[in-house]
């Protein structure tokens, strides 16, 4: 393989796949508000902007352009979004709703921010890159909780409602691509419950066995994007490649 971006890449799960790509010899675009904190000849770190979803989408025009520009140098055909928010510790503390009287605009509205404006906004700004390059694979980190389907515990509702919001665009948008490019696979990917700030609070009672390091879901990741294939555009995938529903 030639190159792989990573955006969120200072996540738990997105250094963990830089690292592992990085160890197989591939070329990583690290893009992220914070540089790596090692390096590696392979690694190229891009600075993502700050985005707090009052600005319009394209005052950042010439922010991807310059990312597109380095895809094409690097012939980039592989593409992680990691970047998601569930909980925030520090003052005012958010945490996911356990019932309906927990929910708030301000829990809502930045849940929807990460989780949903914030993936739309770069898979809308690499759109010309994925329009019009051959093979190129899109894997959008998600979670299983975005399942309506598979809602059997409740809880959780603003994380759980910008997931399955992002499920749906995903789709939609995979629809789209098709249409340009019938070579291109545009997914949701649920990585598995994995060990990162993002869990921490919410890893007490998991059963055992549960709980992956972040380097052994990069390594799952990294075998779904591998054997990933354009007829699979559009599903939402679990970190062992099995397709799970809505
Ligand atoms: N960990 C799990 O058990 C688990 C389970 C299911 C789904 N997921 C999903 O997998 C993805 C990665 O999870 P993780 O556990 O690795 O997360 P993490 O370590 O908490 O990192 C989340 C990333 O999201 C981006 N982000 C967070 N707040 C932001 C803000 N205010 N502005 C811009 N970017 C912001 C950051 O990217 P940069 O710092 O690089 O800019 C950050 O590194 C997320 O989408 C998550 O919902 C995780």
């Amino acid at each position: 393989m030639s190159a792989v971006l990573i955006i969120g890449a200072s996540s738990a799960i997105g250094s963990a796949l830089a690292q592992h790509y990085l160890q197989q010899g591939v070329q990583v675009i690290w893009l992220s508000r914070y540089a790596a904190d090692f390096t590696d000849p392979k690694l190229c770190c891009l600075q993502a902007p700050d985005f707090n979803g009052q600005e319009e989408w394209t005052l950042h025009q010439d922010f991807f352009s310059s990312v597109i520009n380095t895809l094409q140098q690097h012939q980039v055909r592989l593409i992680f979004n990691c970047i998601g928010w569930l909980h925030q510790q520090a003052a005012p503390t958010l945490l996911p709703e356990k019932s309906l009287s927990q929910s708030s605009a301000l829990l809502l509205r930045k849940t929807l921010l990460l989780n949903l404006e914030l993936p739309v906004f770069y898979l809308q700004g690499l759109w010309p890159y994925l329009t019009k390059t051959t093979g190129i694979r899109y894997l959008q980190l998600s979670a299983k909780v975005g399942s309506i389907s598979d809602n059997q515990l409740g809880g959780w509702y603003s994380y759980r409602s910008a997931k399955a919001a992002l499920n749906q665009w995903i789709k939609t948008a995979s629809i789209e691509l098709k249409r340009s490019n019938k070579t291109a696979a545009l997914v949701t990917l649920h990585p598995g419950t994995t060990d990162s700030l993002l869990s921490a609070p919410f890893q007490r009672n998991l059963p055992p066995g549960q709980l992956k390091a972040p380097s052994q879901t990069a390594l799952y990741l990294a075998e779904v994007a591998l054997q990933l294939a354009p007829e699979q555009s559009g599903l939402l995938l679990n970190w062992d490649g099995k397709i799970l529903s809505f």
